[in-house]
């Protein structure tokens, strides 16, 4: 497996895979990678012949008082999980090799980043949007596999690339548990013993819309409420519990009567962590049997 730290050696090496004949696969990360990120691999690996993933921690991304400084850097053991995962080249650049001196483009992101996280975080799906952006620049045309645990993002990044006319094929993949239903995070590894026991009434509160959903309950506030009852005990914080129209991201307002399929997503802090978990009712399994 190649370690490519400059984009231009990214865009050689995937020029070069298609010159002879291969597809290509992108798997963009930041890093810290788990279970989940492995999946994301085997996923591209299936549908490309070379797959590069990125790991880079996007400073773009992060706002002012969050944990860019923090968050976890485990670059070879990374390279070990994605190479036995199937991964071909890594591609790690610098921070100065993905905004070099006089930088100063962003993509802009529109109504699909206005709610849910967007609404708390601002100036972070720009963020993602412009390195995505540059990555897809970079890699040319391509499968990318992202996973569905950042289901907004997903859907910022579909937008963008479909309005943007890029070359990618973008792929959701759906979140990886933990066996006890919590969504595989990077940012896990902040939660001490008794708040990862704690942040399992995340996955209670999704089971517990998913089974309202399913008995017939529409009413949007109903169901963020059922998910809210669950969180709101073991929560340091709760920045959103929504329920939100899975195609646009837009949420519903309380009283507002859902269709067939409907987005319940939630953020919360937990100690030091800030712990994001979502589920499309009437289309995925609840996290809990
Ligand atoms: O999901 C992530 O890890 C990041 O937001 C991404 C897509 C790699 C962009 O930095």
């Amino acid at each position: 497996m190649q370690l490519l730290r400059e984009p231009l050696e990214l865009r050689r090496a995937c020029d070069d895979a298609r010159a002879r004949g291969l597809t290509v696969g992108l798997v963009p990360t930041m890093g810290a990678l788990h279970e989940g990120h492995a999946a994301l691999v085997r996923e591209a690996r299936k549908r490309a012949d070379f797959v590069a993933v990125s790991v880079f921690v996007n400073p773009t991304q992060f706002g002012v008082n969050e944990d860019l400084a923090r968050y976890p850097r485990t670059l070879d053991s990374d390279m070990a999980k994605v190479e036995a995962a199937g991964a071909s080249a890594v591609f790690a650049p610098s921070e100065g090799g993905m905004y070099p001196p006089g930088d100063e483009t962003r993509v802009r992101v529109g109504a699909t980043a206005t709610d849910l996280c967007g609404a708390h975080r601002p100036g972070h799906f720009e963020g993602v949007a412009t390195v995505v952006a540059k990555l897809f620049a970079i890699a040319g045309p391509c499968t990318a596999v992202f996973g569905r645990k950042d289901y907004q993002q997903l859907q910022v990044i579909k937008r963008f690339t479909t309005d943007l006319f890029f070359p990618v094929t973008i792929i959701g993949l759906r979140t990886v548990r933990e066996i006890d239903g919590l969504a595989m995070s990077s940012r896990n590894a902040y939660l001490t013993p008794e708040q990862r026991s704690a942040a399992l009434g995340i996955p209670r509160g999704l089971t517990a819309a998913s089974r309202a959903f399913d008995a017939g309950e529409r009413r949007a506030g109903v169901l963020a409420s059922l998910a809210r009852a669950e969180v709101e005990p073991i929560a340091t914080s709760i920045d959103y519990v929504d329920v939100a129209d899975p195609d646009s991201v837009r949420a519903h307002k309380s009283a507002e009567i859902v269709g067939e399929r409907a987005l319940i997503a939630l953020a919360i802090r937990l100690g030091g962590a800030r712990l994001i978990d979502n589920m499309v009712l009437g289309e995925e399994p609840p996290p809990l049997p």
